[in-house]
C-alpha cells in the first residue's frame, strides 16, 4: 500500500523498521498524519459544531472547592480493583490504570495498592517511629519529629514483585496494560533519610542488615542489607506534594528505591539493627523465586530491566488506518533507561523509540515511537536496555530461568497483537 492513504501525510515516510515503524522524527508531524487533520476538517466548515458556543460557554460554571476532583467526563479513570476479598478482609490489590495515563506520575489517587490486611487508620500524633537493635541509643520519633528533619524529593518507581505474575501463566489473558502490568507506579516522594536517623542512633559495628515493621494488622516485616539502607533508602512523608495516602502508609512509609515493592514498608513502626536478616514471615513463605529444581531464590530485591507498551495495548481498538503512536513505559531497578527498541513484527526487526526528556534512575521513562498502521495484522512489542547494560528478556528466556509455578519478578517481553480490524489483544508471541 503507498503512504497516500487519506490519512497519512503528503510527505515522504522514512521506515526504520518492518511493518511500518517509522523514524522518531516524524513524531513532530503525527498529529498531520491522521486524527488531527479530521479535526482541522470539522473546524473548517463555516457552521460546523466546532465554532457553536457551547452552553458551558453562556453561564458562570461551579467555584472553587477546597480539595480537587477529576472532571466527571474523566470519571471511567480508575484503580482496577477486584471486589472485597471474604477470606481475606482488607488484603488483596488494586492496580494502576497505566492505558488511561500519561507521562510517567500516577496521581496519588490511582497509585497501585498492595495490602496484606488492609488499611489502617492511623492518628498521626499517636503513632510513633522506634529505631533499637543493634544501636548505641536506641530511639523513638513522632510524625512532628519527622517533620522537622531535613528532607529530599525524589521521582520513583514503585513495582510489587508480583506484577506482572499474569504474564508466566499458561495461557494470555484477555485483559489490558493495567489489568496485567499495573502493580506498578511513579511519583515524587518527599522524605527523611534513614541513615539520618541511624547515625542519630549510632549502628553498631556488627550490624549489617536493618529490619522494618509496619503498624497494619498483617505486621509486615522485611529485612534489608545495611548499605543499601545508607546508600538511599529514606522514610517517605510526601507523595507528588501531598502527605502520603493512608493506601501508601500514612503517616509514614519506609521507601527502598528501584526494590521489589515488598521491602517498602507501610504504616512504618518499628526498625531494628541486626547481624542478620530477621526471615520474616514475607520473606520465607512469600516473596522467593521458585526454581526450576525446587530450590527458592530469597531476597532477590532490585526490579528487573523492564517496558510495556500501553498504547496500543490490550483491550484497545485502532480505529482508522494511518501513523499512530506507539508509547509506553520502561524502567530498571539497576538504573536508568539506556534504550527501548519497539518491534512491530514480532521481534524479527527493531527500531529505537524515543525517550521523553530525560531519564531518570529508578523511575519511570515514556518511549514514543510513529507507527504506520496499513490494516495488516501487527504484533507490538518493546524492549528495554538499562545504563548497567541489563536488556530485558523475552518471555520464553524468563520462564526457562524459574520453576512454571514462579510468578514473582517477571519482566519479559510483553506482545500485543493488532488484528486486520484494529483490535489489540495479549498474546504469547
Ligand atoms: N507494608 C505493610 N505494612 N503492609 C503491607 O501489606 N505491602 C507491601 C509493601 N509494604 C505492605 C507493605 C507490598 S507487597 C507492596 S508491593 C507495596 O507495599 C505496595 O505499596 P503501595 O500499596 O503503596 O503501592
Amino acid at each position: 500500500m503507498s503512504d497516500n492513504n487519506k490519512n497519512t501525510p503528503a510527505i515522504a515516510l522514512e521506515r526504520v523498521a518492518g511493518n511500518g515503524l517509522l523514524s522518531r522524527r516524524h513524531l513532530l508531524c503525527l498529529s498531520l498524519a491522521g486524527a488531527g487533520a479530521m479535526v482541522a476538517e470539522s473546524v473548517m466548515a463555516a457552521d460546523g459544531p466546532a465554532l457553536t458556543m457551547p452552553a458551558w460557554s453562556r453561564t458562570p460554571g461551579r467555584g472553587p472547592s477546597e480539595y480537587g476532583n477529576p472532571s466527571s467526563f474523566a470519571g471511567h479513570i480508575k484503580r482496577l480493583a477486584p471486589p472485597p476479598s471474604a477470606s481475606l478482609p482488607g488484603g488483596g490489590a488494586s492496580r494502576t490504570p497505566l492505558h488511561l495515563l500519561q507521562g510517567i506520575i500516577t496521581p496519588n489517587s490511582l497509585h497501585f495498592e498492595r495490602h496484606h490486611s488492609g488499611i489502617p487508620d492511623i492518628d498521626p500524633a499517636q503513632h510513633r517511629l522506634a529505631i533499637g537493635g543493634l544501636v548505641r541509643q536506641p530511639l523513638v520519633f513522632s510524625y512532628e519529629d519527622l517533620l522537622a528533619y531535613p528532607m529530599e524529593s525524589r521521582i520513583l518507581f514503585l513495582e510489587c514483585s508480583g506484577n506482572s505474575g499474569g504474564a508466566a501463566g499458561p495461557t494470555a489473558a484477555d485483559t489490558s496494560v493495567g489489568g496485567l502490568h499495573g502493580l506498578l507506579s511513579c511519583a515524587e516522594w518527599t522524605g527523611v533519610r534513614l541513615s539520618t536517623l541511624l547515625e542519630e542512633a549510632g549502628v553498631l559495628p556488627e550490624a549489617t542488615w536493618v529490619t522494618s515493621t509496619g503498624a497494619d494488622g498483617a505486621s509486615m516485616g522485611r529485612s534489608i542489607p545495611l548499605d543499601k539502607a545508607l546508600r538511599d533508602v529514606f522514610i517517605a512523608l510526601y507523595q507528588n506534594g501531598e502527605p502520603i495516602r493512608p493506601e501508601q502508609g500514612y503517616p509514614m512509609r519506609l521507601f527502598v528505591p528501584g526494590w521489589e515493592g515488598n521491602v517498602s514498608v507501610k504504616w512504618l513502626s518499628l526498625i531494628k539493627l541486626a547481624s542478620m536478616p530477621a526471615n520474616f514471615k514475607d520473606e520465607t513463605s512469600r516473596y522467593t523465586e521458585l526454581l526450576p529444581d525446587g530450590k527458592a531464590l530469597q531476597f532477590t530485591f532490585p526490579m528487573g530491566t523492564k517496558s510495556v507498551i500501553t498504547s496500543p495495548s490490550g483491550q484497545m481498538a485502532l480505529r482508522r488506518q494511518g501513523v499512530h503512536e506507539i508509547t509506553g513505559l520502561a524502567w530498571s531497578g539497576r538504573g536508568s533507561i539506556r534504550r527501548v527498541e519497539v518491534s512491530a513484527d514480532g521481534g524479527r526487526t527493531w527500531a529505537d523509540a524515543q525517550i521523553d526528556g530525560e531519564s531518570r534512575s529508578l523511575a519511570l521513562t515514556r518511549f514514543r515511537l510513529p507507527w504506520l498502521w496499513e490494516g495488516a495484522p501487527a504484533v507490538l512489542q518493546s524492549r528495554a536496555t538499562d545504563s548497567a547494560g541489563n536488556v530485558q528478556p523475552t518471555r520464553d528466556v524468563f520462564l526457562n530461568t524459574y520453576s512454571p509455578a514462579n510468578r514473582y519478578h517477571f519482566n519479559g517481553i510483553q506482545s500485543w497483537a493488532v488484528s486486520a480490524q484494529g483490535e489489540v489483544t495479549n498474546v504469547y508471541a
